[in-house]
C-alpha cells in the first residue's frame, strides 16, 4: 500500500557509508524515512546502518556499483521491499584531482561511469517507479565543479558533474507532469574527509581562507538542503540547482 503524500517512506541515499552521503542519510532518517544505505563499500554501509538503527529496522545497508545499471536495478528492487521508495539522492561519486593532461582514458572513463552514468541510470530507474505511483524526490548531488571547472579537483570530475546538472534538467522535464521532481544541489569544498585528501590537512586552513565566507562549508547544512527538496512541500521545486559554495561562484 502506498504511503500518503505528506508521510516519510523509503529514502534511498547512494554513496551514504561516507562523508556527505552519511550525513544526508542521517538526516532523512531523521525525518522519518526508512532509509537504503547503499554504498559500493558493503562493509562500512552495514556499519553506517547500524549506526542510524541498531535494530535493523528503519536503516539498511546496500552493497552496489552504481556505474553498473544492473546493480543500480538490484537497488530499487531491494528498497521496493521495504515499502514506496519516495525518495532517491543521487550521492556516490568518486572524487579524483589527475592534472589535466595526465587523465587516462581508463580513469576518465571510471569517473564518470560512477558520476555521471551512475546518476542517468538511477534518474531511468527509480524516475520510471516514481512517476508510475504520480510520486517521488529526486536529488542528484552535483559539485561547484560542474559550474565553474573546478577549484582543486580534476577535469574529469568536473566534467562529470557539469552532465549532472545537465541530466539533472532533462529528467525533471520529462517527470514534471507525474508528481516527480529532480533538482541537484552544488556544494563548493566541504568540510569533509574528501577535501581534507584532496587539499592536504596541512593546507586545509589556507584553502578555506581563500573562499569568500571564509570557511568550508557544513555537510550536515547540505543534508538540509537535500531534505527540504525532498518533502512533498517542494513540489514547485524542479530542475533546479542549489548552490551552497561560500561564494565562490555568484551567478
Ligand atoms: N566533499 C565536498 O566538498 C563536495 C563538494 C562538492 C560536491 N560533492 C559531492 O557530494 C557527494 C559526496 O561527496 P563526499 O565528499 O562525501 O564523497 P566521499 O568520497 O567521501 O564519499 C563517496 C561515497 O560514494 C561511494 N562510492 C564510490 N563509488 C561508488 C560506486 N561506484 N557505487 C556506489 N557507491 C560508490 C564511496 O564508497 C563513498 O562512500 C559527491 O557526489 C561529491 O561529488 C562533495
Amino acid at each position: 500500500m502506498s504511503a500518503p503524500q505528506g508521510e516519510p517512506g523509503v529514502a534511498v541515499v547512494t554513496g551514504a557509508a561516507n562523508g556527505l552521503g552519511a550525513a544526508i542519510a542521517t538526516r532523512l532518517h531523521r525525518a522519518g524515512h526508512t532509509v537504503v544505505v547503499a554504498d559500493v563499500d558493503g562493509p562500512a554501509a552495514t556499519a553506517a546502518a547500524a549506526a542510524l538503527d541498531p535494530s535493523g529496522v528503519t536503516a539498511h545497508a546496500h552493497q552496489l556499483d552504481v556505474a553498473d545499471r544492473d546493480s543500480v536495478q538490484g537497488l530499487l528492487d531491494f528498497a521496493i521491499e521495504l515499502g514506496e521508495v519516495r525518495v532517491l539522492v543521487n550521492n556516490a561519486a568518486r572524487t579524483r584531482s589527475t592534472p589535466l593532461m595526465e587523465i587516462t582514458a581508463d580513469e576518465l572513463a571510471s569517473v564518470l561511469s560512477v558520476n555521471f552514468h551512475g546518476v542517468f541510470y538511477a534518474c531511468q530507474i527509480f524516475g520510471s517507479y516514481m512517476s508510475d505511483r504520480g510520486y517521488g524526490r529526486i536529488v542528484n548531488m552535483a559539485s561547484l565543479a560542474g559550474q565553474n571547472g573546478g577549484t582543486a579537483t580534476g577535469g574529469h570530475y568536473a566534467s562529470s558533474k557539469g552532465a549532472v546538472l545537465s541530466a539533472t534538467k532533462v529528467f525533471a522535464r520529462e517527470l514534471a507532469r507525474r508528481g516527480v521532481t529532480v533538482n541537484a544541489v552544488s556544494p563548493g569544498p566541504q568540510d569533509s574527509p574528501a577535501v581534507e585528501q584532496i587539499v592536504g590537512a596541512d593546507n586545509l586552513a589556507t584553502f578555506a581562507e581563500n573562499i569568500p565566507v571564509g570557511r568550508l562549508g557544513d555537510p550536515a547544512f547540505i543534508a538540509e538542503m537535500v531534505a527540504l527538496l525532498a518533502t512533498p512541500g517542494a513540489a514547485s521545486v524542479t530542475g533546479a540547482c542549489w548552490d551552497a559554495n561560500g561564494g565562490l561562484y555568484l551567478r
